[in-house]
């Protein structure tokens, strides 16, 4: 048998990376692991098999504001960043999925009840493949905070959620996004699950003037690293 290799969410419970129970997030209360966890031995078939989407994206996919008739409502935003391994090696060739709430706060979906606006132009959804130098760019709107129900009054930060591959199909990370300075950093439980402050900031991304695109739209800048020490903290939940 080979080397047990526990998933990388589970592998690591440094504060770098959420708490899976975190009180002033009531959910976590029922879903986190409550049994020892248990290592699953991964074989050829894990560590070799083909990643998704190559072939199938298209270059339109990245851009969220030209996917219906009309533009979208909002601040056009260019999101762009690099895709690394922990020792700075680019990620090439691997699918960057991103889904996100329209400007008013609302996701185009049919658990999601809040009372803002859904946009006619515009669903949410993007992906695309990085370059040889690790590099993707999407093209969208900035994102609405929207209340969430956890606790009194509780709004959730701007965020932008990321599906990331690494080099097989079992290197996945999942997580959110967030914009310089928001307010409401201070009261999501959901940003504050990551203990370390240090590793907080790793999921804000900067503002980028020279990425800019003048008379058309602001740009963020948000490298991502899969793994190691200075690892974007995970953020697998879907609020
Ligand atoms: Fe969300």
């Amino acid at each position: 048998m080979g080397e047990l290799i526990l998933p990388p969410a589970y592998a690591d419970a440094s504060a770098s990376q959420p708490a899976l129970d975190f009180p002033d997030y009531r959910s976590t209360a029922l879903r986190h692991p409550s049994q020892p966890l248990i290592a699953a031995p991964q074989t050829l078939t894990e560590l070799t098999g083909p990643l998704l989407g190559e072939g199938r994206v298209r270059p339109e996919d990245a851009d969220l504001t030209t996917q219906h008739a009309g533009e979208p409502l909002g601040e056009r935003i260019i999101v762009h960043g690099r895709v690394l391994e922990e020792d700075g090696r680019p990620v090439r060739d691997t699918l960057v999925e991103l889904w996100q709430c329209n400007s008013g706060g609302r996701y185009r979906h049919d658990a999601d009840r809040h009372p803002a606006p859904l946009d006619p132009n515009f669903t949410g959804l993007g992906r695309c493949l990085t370059d040889a130098d690790g590099r993707y760019r999407f093209v969208t709107i900035k994102p609405g905070a929207y209340p969430w129900g956890n606790h009194a009054n509780a709004w959730r930060p701007a965020h932008i959620h990321f599906s990331l591959f690494g080099r097989a199909f079992t290197q996945r990370l999942v997580t959110q996004m967030y914009f310089p300075g928001d307010p409401l950093f201070g009261q999501d439980p959901i940003f504050n699950s990551v203990r370390d402050p240090a590793a907080r900031e790793r999921m804000i991304c900067g503002f980028d003037l020279g990425a800019t695109e003048p008379e058309w739209a602001l740009a963020y800048r948000w490298d991502i690293v899969l793994r190691g020490p200075a690892a974007t903290p995970r953020d697998e939940d879907d609020t």
